[in-house]
């Protein structure tokens, strides 16, 4: 029987167990305070070595660049089929298999258990064009057993569903519904699922994961992602840094056993072992641990992916020297803006340029704040490079306000229980199940209004969408929770020059207002927008919306 509680003027129907075991929820987002400590606690890795859990691997007893980068293999089709929806159209079909695999991560531990869309995790890297469709089949040959912790607790993870589920959404995509992976479309091992691409969108760098709900977090830890590159001729006219020159770097951090294996931390609690964030001391790269890259003194182009669960990257190189990124999320800026320090939140891409010509015969070390990511060795050779940096990349129109027809407030929220744990993430106070409140009119402009009352920065994303940021805006949390009136403390900032192109995934920051500016196009039905750190994700900061046909 859900009880019902009430949180200052708002009801939320309570329906999981875990309330009923911990007592009283007591504060709503006022309350989320703990979080800030929680998640410095777990950058210690000895705050992981609770009882119930096995001691973590202390990741800087190991030797740095020793294993060069490992660059994700390009996927070969299988073959051509016809597309769906009109079959005299014939495209490249390809099969992949999510399956268990091992990758050795440091040439000093021994071989870790993945799950992969391939041999290796990451797994392969898909090169396509803007129009040019394709077919994916995406089997399941996972075994019948989760290893990371499930928690049961959680919607659409009780012990009556299977423990192994997964389905695949390309992030960044604008695909129908039917091949958007939606989060309770999963399947068991066994079963496959075919999903149409139609590419029809400019040139960017996509990413493909798990989405299942309830265990998402737990399947993309295990390894379930890869990146989908789409190119144009918008990008090929730029005579930007190719083929060997333009390398995927994707980041995520991981916490490791001792003996080198896959450890997702979990609460003291265990009937409920969710946590709300994971910080793992090891930080990937393409799969490796502090890896090396060798390079020509000249540009390249890097295309950076956080596919970490909650880490927020703070990315420089340890000489200060400067870069440019010329792409986000949706692809290319209006033109390079020069960076010493990227930020990158969970889900987010970055598009770079780096020119290794000012470093010839240099080491430069890539570091996330203070610790050590990857290096780069600079060769002293004598290289031509072709490649160029133009100052105009492509337009960027700026989407007026007066073109949107609605605009949505809707709150990020963090509920906390009388020992001042986070039990539970919601968008708008609202649960996974209750029915849907955003329904977009397809074809049309909204502003999204995102209210962030927490302490957390949660990079909110919106599937099948682009969008622009209008801005952002401190404003007073409590006058808005008891009077719901936006009470705001300074002038309203622009986005940052490196996000001021299309983007998919926004950082909304603590006590800030967030605006977006969302054109609802490509097709109709039902999709979802959730916050990407996949803990809150999977604890329903996830919802439903629909795109509903105009009348
Ligand atoms: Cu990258 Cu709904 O996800
Ligand atoms: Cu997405
Ligand atoms: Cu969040």
């Amino acid at each position: 029987m859900p009880l019902l509680y009430a949180l200052l003027e708002r009801e939320v129907v309570i329906t999981r167990r875990k309330f009923l075991q911990r007592s009283t929820l007591l504060a709503t987002t006022l309350g989320a305070t703990k979080l800030g400590a929680v998640k410095s606690s777990l950058l210690n890795s000895s705050a992981h070595n609770q009882p119930g859990m096995a001691p973590a691997l202390d990741v800087s007893t190991l030797a740095q660049f020793v294993d060069p980068l490992p660059i994700p293999e390009i996927v070969r089709p299988q073959g051509k089929r016809a597309s769906p929806s009109d079959r005299k159209l014939i495209v490249p079909f390809y099969r992949i298999q999510a399956q268990s695999v091992v990758n050795k991560v440091h040439r000093d531990l021994p071989p870790t258990k993945f799950w992969s869309f391939g041999f290796t995790s990451p797994g392969p890297t898909f090169e396509t064009r803007s129009g040019e469709p394709l077919l994916v089949e995406w089997v399941n040959a996972l075994p019948n057993e989760h290893f990371l912790p499930i928690d049961h607790t959680i919607h659409g993870a009780e012990s009556s569903k299977p423990p192994v589920r997964t389905v695949v959404h390309l992030h960044g995509a604008k695909t129908g519904p039917e091949s958007d992976g939606y989060p309770e479309g999963w399947i068991v091992p066994g079963k496959s699922k075919l999903y149409y691409y139609p590419n029809q969108q400019d040139a960017a760098m996509l990413w493909y994961h798990d989405h299942a709900l309830g265990i998402n977090r737990l399947n993309v830890y295990a390894g379930l992602f890869g990146t989908f590159f789409i190119r144009d001729s918008v990008e090929d006219a730029l005579n930007l840094p190719k083929g060997k020159y333009e390398l995927p770097l994707l980041l995520y951090d991981r916490l490791f056993t001792r003996d080198g294996q896959l450890l997702y931390p979990v609460s003291p609690d265990p009937q409920s072992p969710w946590i709300p964030e994971v910080a793992g001391n090891a930080i990937l790269v393409n799969g490796k641990l502090f890896p090396f890259l060798d390079v020509e003194p000249r540009r390249y182009r890097f295309r950076v992916l956080n596919a970490s669960n909650s880490r927020f990257y703070h990315l420089s190189f340890s000489n200060g020297a400067a870069f440019h990124q010329i792409g986000t999320d949706q692809g290319l800026l209006p033109g390079p803006v020069p960076l010493t320090t990227l930020e990158i939140a969970p889900g987010e891409r970055a598009d770079l340029i780096v020119d290794f010509s000012d470093h010839r015969g240099m080491q430069l070390v890539l570091k996330n704040d203070a610790f050590v990511v990857m290096q780069f060795r600079v060769s002293s050779a004598k290289v031509a490079d072709e490649s160029a940096l133009l100052a105009a990349l492509r337009p960027v129109p700026r989407i007026p306000e007066s073109q949107a027809v609605q605009t949505r407030l809707l709150t990020l929220d963090e509920y906390v229980n009388r020992a001042g744990n986070p039990v539970m993430m919601l968008l708008n106070a609202s649960h996974w199940s209750m029915p849907v409140t955003e329904k977009p009119v397809l074809g049309s402009t909204e502003i999204w209004t995102l209210i962030n009352p927490t302490n957390d920065s949660h990079p909110i994303h919106l599937h099948l969408v682009r969008f622009q940021i209008l801005d952002r805006q401190s404003y007073v949390p409590w006058v808005f929770q008891t009077k719901r009136q936006l009470q705001f403390l300074g002038p309203a900032q622009p986005p940052e020059p490196n996000e001021a192109g299309w983007k998919d995934t926004v950082r909304a920051d603590p006590h800030m207002v967030t605006r977006i500016i969302v054109p609802f196009t490509g097709f109709t039905g039902r999709y979802v927008w959730h916050c990407h750190i996949l803990e809150h994700e999977d604890n329903e900061m996830m919802r439903p919306y629909e795109v509903i046909a105009a009348v």
